[in-house]
């Protein structure tokens, strides 16, 4: 087997070359996406007795390559410090190239998607309670090197999933963080029931399009928030009838402006306030959030674009009885459950663009400057359609 090969040119199968091409982050160059990933040869990883190789084909663009990239508000190389070097990327799909000896499960020329979350797979909380509760808990791609830009990715054979047959590679890799994110939200954590009113930012973003849909599925109206008229068409299109343009509002104004929010909802629902909000932008937000859910209401948030250091009047969350819950990615059972809807599709993948693999950097760009819609994603081993 050579030492590398081209972008594209697929090696016989379960052949493993020692080096891959990959999108790479370094200490010395974290900041803005454009600068941070560069192209670079890097050794394909050893796959150990539990883990499987994954030839990537497809990869989709998420914010955790945009904080990966910057270093902040945590620089990735900290959690795994033997490796100077970061390969993000969170969603992929692919075929599976190598299995540990002790992998039951899967097979060399199996097309998969991969969902992120890895765990020890041997505690208690692995063992009966919810993986996500496993003191060892990762996001691969984030927290985990060998992430899905790159020829090759390194995962735990319970991060895999079947490839829905109806999707292309770019579609198939597009959805699986920010969808299975937004089903534990909403299904797993804020329990949204039919006929509730769910108030969704960023409703034409990543996770919006999954929650926008998932709440039309449960019953359930969305209150979908945008902030440009090419997103308002892409929400109607997913079903949301309640839109509000944000731009209309000033909400770092405080109180005044946030009470005219809550009054647009209202309008909107013929008079009720939000039963669930669907958080992730954080600061600039949150204190919207918590004024505008209904008594009783819940807040459900896994995330913080704006900032993580929240502040909010905490009198309308004890008077009115509201909750804050936290949530973060979805585990195994629930990406599976999740993913049997888009099998039925029921639920369908939003890609708005598709990247060549030289463009990684630039797609995280315009992530991080909120210039796209719906997901992106990046051709890897894939090929480029005839034109
Ligand atoms: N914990 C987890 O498991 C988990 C999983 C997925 C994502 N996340 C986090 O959740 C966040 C969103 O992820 P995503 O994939 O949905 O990102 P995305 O595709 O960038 O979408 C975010 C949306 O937020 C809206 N937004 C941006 N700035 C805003 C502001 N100042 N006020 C109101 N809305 C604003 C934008 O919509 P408009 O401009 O149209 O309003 C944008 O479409 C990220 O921080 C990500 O890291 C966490």
């Amino acid at each position: 087997m050579s030492e590398t090969f081209e972008l594209g040119t697929i090696p016989p199968m379960g052949a493993v070359p020692k080096m891959m091409k990959a999108v790479v982050i370094r200490p010395e160059r974290e900041g803005e996406p454009e600068t941070a990933m560069q192209i670079e040869d890097i050794p394909v990883p050893e796959c150990g007795p539990t883990d499987v190789l994954v030839m990537v084909m497809a990869a989709g663009i998420n914010f955790n390559g945009v904080w990966a990239a910057r270093g902040k508000p945590v620089s990735v190389m900290k959690m795994h410090p033997e490796e100077q070097f970061h390969i993000a990327g969170s969603d992929a799909s692919g075929i599976v190239w190598k299995v540990g000896s002790a992998v039951k499960s899967w097979k060399v020329g199996d097309e998969v998607v991969l969902h992120c979350n890895q765990s020890c797979r041997e505690c208690p909380s692995c063992n009966g309670n919810d993986p996500l509760a496993c003191q060892r808990q990762r996001i691969w791609g984030y927290e985990t090197n060998y992430g899905s830009f790159a020829q090759f990715a390194l995962v735990q054979p319970q991060q895999l999933l079947n490839r829905p047959p109806h999707l292309s590679w770019e579609e198939a890799a597009s959805y699986g963080l920010t969808y299975f994110t937004a089903y534990r939200m909403l299904l797993g954590r804020a329990r949204i029931q039919a006929g509730d009113n769910v108030l969704i930012w960023g409703a034409s973003g990543g996770l919006g399009v999954f929650a926008v849909q998932l709440t039309k599925l449960a019953g359930a109206n969305p209150i979908a928030v945008v902030s440009r008229e090419d997103k308002a068409e892409l929400v109607r299109s997913l079903g949301a009838e309640m839109i509000i343009d944000r731009r209309e509002f000033d909400l770092s104004k405080g109180e005044s402006e946030t009470r005219r929010f809550g009054k647009k909802i209202r309008e909107l629902t013929g008079g009720e306030d939000a039963d669930i909000v669907f958080e992730h932008v954080g600061k600039y937000t949150f204190p919207t959030s918590v004024r505008v859910a209904k008594r009783f209401g819940t807040i459900v948030i896994c995330g913080a674009t704006t900032g993580y250091d929240l502040d909010f009047d905490v009198r309308y969350l004890w008077m009115r009885q509201k909750s804050i819950i936290g949530s973060h990615f979805a585990n195994a059972f629930q990406a599976e459950k999740a993913h049997k809807l888009i099998f039925a599709k029921k639920i369908r993948p939003v890609l708005d663009q598709v990247f060549n693999f030289e463009e990684t950097a630039h797609a995280h760009q315009l992530m991080a400057e909120n210039k796209h819609k719906g997901k992106m994603a990046v051709r890897v081993q894939a090929p480029v359609p005839a034109s």
